[in-house]
């Protein structure tokens, strides 16, 4: 019945079935009950500050909360879809148990300002848990680019082999991106960390509150400016999924890579086994389902990011119970999130490489051709005479199916006569590699000097 409702005061008729289930949220909500009951004992802790509760009865709902959070954590709740949210559902126990005074918690408040404050609590939460992922990942790379930081593969562009450049390079570019990916997560931080509590339904309370106590109280750096806004406003989840497409993207580019460098066809790297699965019917695959499933799951990340900017167009202030739908796409992020860096972070250490055949690779492709183009600069041929000399070298080698490195010097000097005995030092994968050797460079002095500041900020 409406008239058993918290709010069922001005209302004549029960509220239909269909709808009291279409519109409660209390089967995903009841997932903020440690942060709902976390506000609310600020709150309460906050009242009795400025006199509106009693210390007794202040601390009688204190007392009361954390009996229902123990009984929440021994799954000893009963969730009422009749009671709609976590809010009520924690609210009428609280009254079942306590009495009265349970009934005196709502007061200077609403679910409008207390939904938008347990989410940002929650949130809060969930952007440290995915923070200690991001750095455990980023030491697994770190500590593969360190093992790996003379090893040569091919490095690519359009696909093609370009030029030689060292794993460890390699490694540290997925270390770059997730270093503004963990940035982002903070400053994003800043914007989730701002309490909302106080706002009421929309336009502030009569009551004498505190908010700078309750935002002391939570942890929060500062009580939001505008209640209107406040009730509203769900820009932080927004820009915490955004955030979160874009780390799910760099995963889905690692995770791409991955995928090719295990194929037979390049064979650069060995998965582990418990990473990866079987087929029912192809006795000899091993598929490299951790990486493709990260893949895929980017889509549901996206997706999520989209639903909520659709969720906010066009919405007028305040309040609107559009936003009880901001959960589950909020949730799902998080836990695609922290699932797929948690594969991520388990498995980097156990990436095994496969030196010869990336080296194979690099020797194919003629990836040390811009090395001789730069030789023969060095000599003083212009730029664009030795990119033509170097064509016509690497048409010749395609013929005879050789790389530069494997021609002999008189073959070489058909080609243009200042070339010497010394073009071999470039000529060389080591020799490529070692002579990139500037900030940001792959020679591998330089990859070590990023690793040794990397450690540092990882304390690793
Ligand atoms: N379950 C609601 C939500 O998630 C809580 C706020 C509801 N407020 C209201 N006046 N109906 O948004």
């Amino acid at each position: 019945m409406s008239k058993d409702k918290p709010w069922g005061g001005r209302f004549s008729e029960a509220t239909d079935a269909f709808v009291e289930a279409f519109t409660a949220s209390i089967d995903f909500d009841k997932r903020l009950y440690k942060h709902d009951i976390q506000g609310s004992i600020a709150h309460a802790t906050m009242l009795a500050k400025v006199g509106l509760l009693t210390e007794d009865e202040a601390a009688t709902i204190r007392r009361g909360l954390a009996d229902i959070q123990s009984d929440i954590e021994a799954g000893n709740f009963d969730w009422s879809v009749s009671l709609e949210d976590i809010h009520m559902n924690v609210e009428a126990r609280l009254t079942d148990n306590i009495g009265i005074t349970g009934k005196k918690l709502h007061t200077g408040r609403s679910r409008n300002d207390q939904v938008a404050t347990d989410i940002r609590l929650w949130l809060r939460e969930q952007i440290a848990y995915i923070s200690e992922e991001i750095r455990r990942l980023q030491i697994g790379l770190v500590e593969l680019a360190e093992q790996e930081v003379d090893t040569i593969l091919p490095g690519f562009t359009h696909l093609q082999v370009a030029q030689p450049i060292t794993f460890g390079h390699h490694m540290m570019a997925w270390y770059e991106m997730l270093e503004r990916d963990y940035d982002r997560l903070q400053d994003c931080l800043k914007r989730v960390n701002i309490m909302p509590l106080g706002a009421a339904a929309l336009a502030g309370t009569t009551y004498p509150i505190d908010r700078a106590y309750t935002a002391e109280l939570l942890g929060f750096d500062r009580p939001s400016n505008n209640s209107l806004d406040s009730v509203s406003d769900r820009d932080f989840a927004i820009e915490f999924i955004s955030v979160a497409s874009l780390i799910m993207t760099h995963l889905s580019r690692y995770s791409e890579e991955l995928v090719l460098w295990a194929s037979a066809q390049f064979g650069f790297i060995n998965l582990p086994d418990r990473f990866c699965t079987g087929s029912s019917i192809m006795p000899q695959k091993k598929n490299p389902d951790v990486p493709e499933l990260v893949r895929g799951k980017t889509g549901r990340v996206n997706g999520n990011l989209i639903s909520l900017l659709t969720l906010m167009k066009s919405q007028p202030l305040a309040y609107n119970k559009d936003n009880q739908e901001d959960k589950e796409p909020l949730f799902d992020t998080v836990d695609t999130l922290l699932g797929s860096l948690r594969a991520f972070a388990d498995m980097m250490p156990h990436v095994e490489t496969n030196k010869a055949n990336m080296r194979k690779a690099a020797m194919q492709g003629f990836s040390t051709a811009t090395d001789l183009a730069d030789y023969l600069v060095v000599k003083g041929l212009p730029f664009r005479d030795a990119h033509e000399v170097v064509g016509t070298a690497v048409g010749y080698g395609v013929k005879e199916g050789k790389d530069l490195s494997e021609m002999s010097l008189e073959e070489l000097q058909q080609f243009s006569d200042i070339i010497q005995q010394d073009v071999f030092d470039v000529l060389t994968l080591e020799g490529s590699v070692a002579a990139r050797n500037h900030l940001g460079g792959t020679a591998p002095e330089q990859v070590r000097l990023r690793i040794i500041e990397a450690k540092q900020k990882l304390n690793a």
